[in-house]
């Protein structure tokens, strides 16, 4: 489908199944018996959020948020607004945002942000990915996928111009790519 405009394959299709399976047990573990939220960051968090919901053996309610930055499209600004908020009560109920990618951490930040308040019991944070090298805030991830090093990827819920956000796996794209405009 996007053959041509994959450069290499940084996580594979195994790779994400193993760790989203093993991220489930774990989470399971931890929230038994416990009143479950999970908070999914539209769009990219969608796609980790339908197969660990479906991994995880506690009951749970999910819902979504979304959150746009303003800025150049593989850049992050920092500026966080809301542009969806939850529809269902989280006071006194145990949070997990799922989120595809962890990158200044400026918008899980804020997320956290926003939601504590609401003083839901607890607020963990489960990502598919984090890129170390570029935290900018003090970001406790409790559940993570895999550390990848600081280059612009995509695949699994993340997108470029709003594709390949379906890809099974985490690639980085051929630079041609970038050249192209948004309708090509
Ligand atoms: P942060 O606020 O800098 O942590 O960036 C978070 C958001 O930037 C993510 O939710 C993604 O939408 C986007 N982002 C960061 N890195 C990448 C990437 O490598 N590929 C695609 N989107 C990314
Ligand atoms: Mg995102």
């Amino acid at each position: 489908m996007y053959e041509g405009d994959i450069e290499s394959v940084l996580v594979d299709e195994r790779r994400i199944r193993d760790k989203v399976a093993e991220l489930a047990a774990r989470i399971s573990r931890d929230y038994e018996g416990r009143d479950v939220v999970l908070v999914g960051i539209l769009k990219g968090g969608v796609i980790l959020m339908a197969d660990l919901s479906r991994a995880l053996t506690v009951p749970h309610q999910v819902d979504f948020m979304a959150v746009s930055s303003y800025g150049a499209s593989t850049e992050t600004t920092g500026v966080v607004r809301l542009l969806k908020d939850l529809g269902l009560d989280i006071q006194g109920r145990h949070v997990i945002l799922v989120e595809d990618i962890v990158d200044s951490g400026l918008t899980v930040e804020y997320l956290v942000e926003t939601l504590r308040p609401r003083r839901p019991a607890s607020i963990e944070v489960c990502v598919l990915l984090m890129k170390p090298d570029v935290l900018q805030v003090d970001l406790k991830v409790k559940y993570k996928g895999f550390d990848i090093p600081n280059v612009f990827v995509v695949g699994y819920g993340l997108d470029y111009a709003e594709r390949y956000r379906n890809l099974p796996f985490v690639a980085t794209l051929r630079p041609e790519v970038y050249g192209r405009s948004a309708a090509g």
